[in-house]
């Protein structure tokens, strides 16, 4: 047994923004005024940020907002200083990853063309492109997005590897609705992570189908009262992340939770009963699919009553039947899958992990010391053992979920076919 507690794997590294350069451009659109909360998000995220703003950016925020948060100044001229260094290949040697955000069309333009005529194009071109990945986040009028000419610079950026986040549908600064709202800051930090995760050797899970489920499940009693648990689908929302960040297709069935938790580009199914679950994680399973079953699924329900029980003045005795288990059926329905199951526990969580992984024939679990300081429902991190079937065993102690999801994770891709 490996006991030493890992403060994460390497692939979390690689797939973070912690320590990161990062070169955040900025163009002239209204939404210029989110980059001072998405240079925030990003240094909160440990990354160092250099703020790079074109002219017509500095009309909607000042070059000083961004100097200020990033604690470096603010580049828009091109030659500004009269010192040696060159400042656009001092930058694009420095980066890690350049973001644009907002993209506006005239820049989007002259990034497709080559056309160099302020810092950041020049910059941009001088990135070494094999090592720096560069995501543009659009943000602009719905009909100019929609039009061909954008439409098609755009196609050409992803084609020639650039990372776009489609903007997203809204209301706009010129009070229509479409199309065109810069893509929410959240989204574009992930797409960050996956590009620079996709940069490195740590994509390990292009073409892989991964099915996560997340949250707490109900059984009702009748129309108005249920049992569930206080899962807050945290530790879902941290797997399905780490997996579409390391370029999986995934699929998330999520019992009632914090939706804002979830990545916003992974495709999400919402459910309340054990039943539903099943169906919902059948329909997305495939033969060779990886399923991690972070859910708390409850394993009683009660009868449901069609109409709200009265209050009779009685004791009422709860009848409680079994639930199906999902692992298990997923198991007899493909063979060839490769399954991850928690199993929270008191006490002696290794051996009924253990236990749980042979009876529902688990590639992988993970046992999750619940009721100790700094491990349980709500928390940033789990206090886990991971186990799978070769026998292999890593106390990791308490870490972070993400830390955690990209382990599991890890373990899996040993073990799938
Ligand atoms: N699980 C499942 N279907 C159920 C209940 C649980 O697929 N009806 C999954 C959980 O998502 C978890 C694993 O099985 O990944 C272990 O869940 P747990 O509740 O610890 O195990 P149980 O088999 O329910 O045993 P017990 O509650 O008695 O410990």
């Amino acid at each position: 047994m490996t006991a030493a507690p890992q403060a994460g794997a390497a692939s979390a590294r690689a797939c973070s923004l912690a320590g990161r350069h990062v070169v955040l451009g900025v163009t002239g659109s209204i939404a210029a005024y989110k980059a001072a909360e998405l240079l925030r998000m990003l240094t909160r995220n440990g990354a160092e940020a250099q703020p790079v703003m074109t002219q017509g950016a500095t009309h909607f925020l000042g070059p000083l907002t961004l100097a200020t948060l990033a604690g470096r100044e603010t580049f828009v001229e091109m030659f500004a200083r009269d010192d040696a260094d060159i400042r656009h290949i001092a930058l694009a040697r420095w980066a890690d990853i350049a973001v644009v955000a907002p993209a506006t069309a005239d820049f989007l333009g002259k990034y497709r063309s080559g056309i160099v005529d302020d810092v950041l194009l020049n910059l941009l071109l001088a990135l070494p492109s094999q090592r720096v990945p560069v995501v543009v986040a659009p943000a602009m009028n719905d009909e100019m997005f929609a039009h061909p000419a954008v439409q098609e610079n755009l196609e050409t950026l992803a084609r020639r590897g650039v990372f776009v986040v489609p903007p997203e549908h809204g209301e706009l600064a010129c009070k229509t609705i479409g199309p065109g709202r810069l893509a929410d800051l959240a989204r574009i930090v992930q797409h960050c992570e996956r590009a620079l995760c996709a940069a490195s050797s740590a994509a390990d899970f292009r073409g892989r189908r991964v099915v996560v489920t997340a949250g707490p499940t109900r059984q009702y009693l009748d129309p108005v009262r249920f049992l569930s648990n206080p899962s807050t689908g945290r530790m879902g929302a941290a797997v399905a992340r780490a997996a579409w960040t390391r370029g999986a297709d995934v699929s998330v069935v999520a019992g009632p939770m914090d939706r804002a938790l979830l990545p916003a580009d992974v495709a999400t199914v919402f459910v309340e009963s054990v039943q539903d679950m099943l169906e919902a994680v059948r329909a997305a399973m495939s033969a060779d699919a990886m399923l991690v079953m972070t859910a708390a699924v409850g394993d009683f329900a009660p009868p449901r009553a069609p109409e709200k029980i009265k209050k009779t003045g009685q004791v009422r005795t709860l009848e409680l039947l079994p639930t199906p288990d999902i692992l298990t059926a997923v198991r007899a329905q493909h063979p060839r899958a490769t399954l991850a199951g928690f199993a929270a526990e008191t006490s002696d969580v290794c051996a009924r992990a253990r236990e749980k992984l042979v009876r529902k024939k688990l590639d992988v679990i993970v046992g999750n010391r619940v009721g100790v300081a700094d491990s349980g429902f709500a928390g940033p991190t789990t206090d886990a053992v991971l186990i799978d079937r070769t026998g292999w065993e890593q106390d990791v102690g308490a870490v972070e979920k993400t830390a955690l999801a990209h382990l599991i994770l890890d373990r899996l891709r040993e073990l799938a076919p």
